[in-house]
Formats: C-alpha cells, structure tokens, sequence
C-alpha cells in the first residue's frame, strides 16, 4: 500500500509526504503584502509535518482580491513571498500559492472596483451589480493569471494552483448557474470551460516546467441548475487532456451562493451576522439561513464523487474535504488518489501530520463547528484554541 508519509513526485517537484495543507485565506496582510503573521502561520505548518503548504488566495488583479486585505500579485509583493518560502523550506516542507480571480465573490465595496461575472448580476451580499466580462476582460485575466503565476516563480515558489473553484470567476463562467452567455464563452461545456482551460494553459506556458501546477475544481457548485457531475468529471477530462497541469484537487460549493456546501458541520451564523456592516447583517438575518444551510458533517463528505472522478482520469487527484484521520488518508491512498488536502484540521492542529507520522495521534481534534470561516477578518485560527484575534503587523521588506 502507499505510505502517504513516503515521498511522493507532484510533477516536476519532490514531496516529503503525500499531505498537503489546503489554502484557508489566513487574514493577516492588512496591507495586501506579506507580514510576519503570515510567516508564522505557514512556518507552524511546515513545521507540524506537511508535505506541502498552500498560501490562501493571491489574486491576479485588485479587483479580483476577495476583499481589499487581499494579497494581489505585482512586483512589490514579491520579496515578501520569497521571504516566506524560504521560512516554509527551512523547515522542510514544499510551498504552492493559490492564485486566482474571485469575479463575483469579490466585495466590490472593499476594492473600489466593481466585481466581475460571467453575466451582469446583483450580489444581495455586497448589495452591488457585478459586470459582465468583456472578451478583452477575459484576455487580459488571462494574462493576469500567468503574469502573477511568473512573479510566484520568482518567488521561488515549488508550486501553484489555480482556483477554478467555489464560484471565483473562472468557476462562475463555468456553471451553467452563473454563465448564460451567448458567445464562444457561454453555452456548451466546452465554451464553459473555454476560460479556464485558456487560463490554465497560459500560466503553464509562462511558468515552464520546474514549477508544479495544480488546480483545485468544483465537484458540484452545491446550487440548483449550477456544476455538477457529469459535467464536472468532463470537465476534468478536458484538463487532463490540455495536459498542463500535475494534479487537480477536488472540492465542491458556492462561496457565492453556498458556502457550506464546501464545509459541512455547523452553519456559524451567529458569528457572520457579527462581523457583517449594518445594512448587510439586515439582509443576512432575513436570507442567511438560504444563504448558510448547515449540512452534517461526515469524513471524507466528497469522497463518493471523487471516485467518480477517479475512475474517468488517470492524472494525479488531490482528494479534499473533511478529512480528519489517518485510516481516511491510507484509504485515500488505498483508493487511488496521489495526495491529501486537509484544512481545518491543520488549522487546528498544524502539527497533527508530525504525530500521526510518529504514532503520537491518529486523528485530529476539529469539531467542524466552522466559526474558523469567520475568523478570517480577525486572523485566521481555530477560535476554540485561540479565542483572541492576531493583530497583524507591518509588511515584510
Ligand atoms: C478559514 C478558512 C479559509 C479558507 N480559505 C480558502 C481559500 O482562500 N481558498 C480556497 O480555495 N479554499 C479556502 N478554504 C477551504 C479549504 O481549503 C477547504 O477546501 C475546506 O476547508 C474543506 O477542507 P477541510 O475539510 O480539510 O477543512 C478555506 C477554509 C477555511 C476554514
């Protein structure tokens, strides 16, 4: 059987283990650079026996961040990036960056700039039109992507991967939910897919081949008329076939529509409704129970369709979502996927891999009670452990 503890080929880039921390969008770069929190929360991981660790979301376009403390990509982003590689392979993990556009899940408010979409839309969440991509929209996203992908190699990063996922821009323009454009971008699967497939496509080509590349895919966007399989296993097809990436990693729900569709467990309303200005956390009293459903929590919870997935490709799939302990990873293995993502039990736990690996622990403790997901605007943490906020310093030089 395959030890997920042994070293393990992620294209061209050597694993010390087949465990990888997802990205969980740390919220502690106030000013869009990297800080010493953002470090420290990534040299924990490193540290706790990862293999490799993902640095949450790093948008190719300002207005394209989630929200304005939001890494974007250009040059004066760059030394701080490469200061925490280097911190991340002292301690002798892998590092990969996830870069993306978040279209529709950008708050506009926050960036000054309006968020784009596969189609004009109203966001009841930032209570704002997002605007349709133009075709030189989509060109220029395009070279976004492999401009900002560059700067990560630069950086001296192992790694990236693509958020084609959770209803970001380029995972809007594919659901049928979110895209009902009429052009070569719109309609069929293969016009669907069109804008990630040339996204992909172009950062491998500005990248080479030194520097691993992954992409993390919607199952099932979680919404009705959204993703879903069959189209989402075509769709894995078709990457597999363009060839350019090492590994997809799966993952499914709509940070737009339905986030817990992501997560499972406990739907943390409360704490949302808190963190939300005024006339949102209106809105969100009425609609946050359309908009936050819980849904129960069970291990590996995307497993059954992965397998799906599975069956259809033969490149190497990062299996993602709930899991918890170390019969789900060797089953995992067992089953035919390469690698593991976890994250909140990382995000709990970071040194949890380092004592599964010793015989110390064989799983974790994360209750799946979520309120991390709202800890993102006071320092990404397990609550429960550290009940304080993290008060992020000045950028690094
Ligand atoms: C606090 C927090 C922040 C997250 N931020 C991101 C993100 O920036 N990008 C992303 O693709 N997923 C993000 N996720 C989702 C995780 O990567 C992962 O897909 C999800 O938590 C399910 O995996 P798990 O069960 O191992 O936690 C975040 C999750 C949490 C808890």
């Amino acid at each position: 059987m395959t030890d997920p503890f042994a070293s393990a080929r992620l294209g061209p880039v050597t694993l010390r283990n087949r465990i990888i921390k997802s990205a969980t969008f740390e919220g502690v770069v106030p000013s869009a650079l990297v800080t010493p929190e953002l470090i420290e929360f990534h040299q924990r991981v490193a540290a706790g026996g990862a293999g490799m660790t993902t640095v949450a979301y790093l948008a190719v376009a300002p207005e394209g961040r989630t929200h304005a403390a939001c890494i974007w990509l250009r040059p004066a982003a760059v030394p701080g990036l490469a200061r925490l590689a280097a911190a991340v392979h002292a301690r002798g993990a892998a590092i990969s960056g996830q870069i993306g556009h978040a279209g529709p899940v950008a708050n506009a408010a926050s960036n000054g700039a309006p968020a784009l979409g596969a189609v004009r839309s109203f966001n009841p969440m930032s209570m704002r039109a997002t605007r349709a991509c133009t075709e030189t929209d989509i060109d220029r996203i395009v070279g976004d992507h492999a401009h900002g992908a560059r700067l990560l190699k630069e950086a001296g990063f192992d790694a990236i991967e693509i958020h084609l996922a959770h209803n970001y821009l380029a995972s809007a323009f594919l659901s049928p939910r979110f895209n009902t454009r009429r052009d070569a971008y719109g309609g069929s699967l293969e016009n669907r897919a069109r804008f990630a497939r040339r996204i992909v496509r172009a950062v491998r080509d500005e990248i080479g081949t030194q520097v691993a590349l992954t992409a993390k895919v919607s199952l099932h966007d979680g919404v009705p008329g959204g993703l879903r399989p069959p189209e989402s296993t075509e769709f894995a097809r078709m990457l597999e076939a363009d060839g350019a990436l090492d590994a997809l990693e799966l993952t499914g729900g709509s940070s737009l529509a339905n986030p817990m569709y992501l997560f499972r467990g406990d739907a943390p309303r409360a704490d949302f409704a808190r963190v939300l200005p005024p006339l949102r956390r209106l809105a969100f009293r009425m609609f946050g129970k359309r908009f936050m459903p819980a849904y129960p929590f069970a291990e590996a919870y995307f497993r059954d369709m992965a397998l799906t997935v599975r069956a259809a490709v033969k490149m190497p799939l990062i299996l993602l979502g709930g899991i918890n302990r170390l019969d789900t990873i060797q089953r995992a293995m067992a089953e035919g996927f390469q690698f593991v993502a976890m994250g909140r039990a990382l995000l709990r736990e970071p040194d949890l891999i380092a004592r599964m690996q010793a015989g110390e622990a064989t799983s974790g403790n994360c209750v799946h009670c979520n309120r991390c997901m709202v800890s993102i605007y006071s320092g990404s943490r397990c609550v429960l452990d550290h009940p304080a906020p993290i008060v992020a310093g000045e950028p690094v030089a």
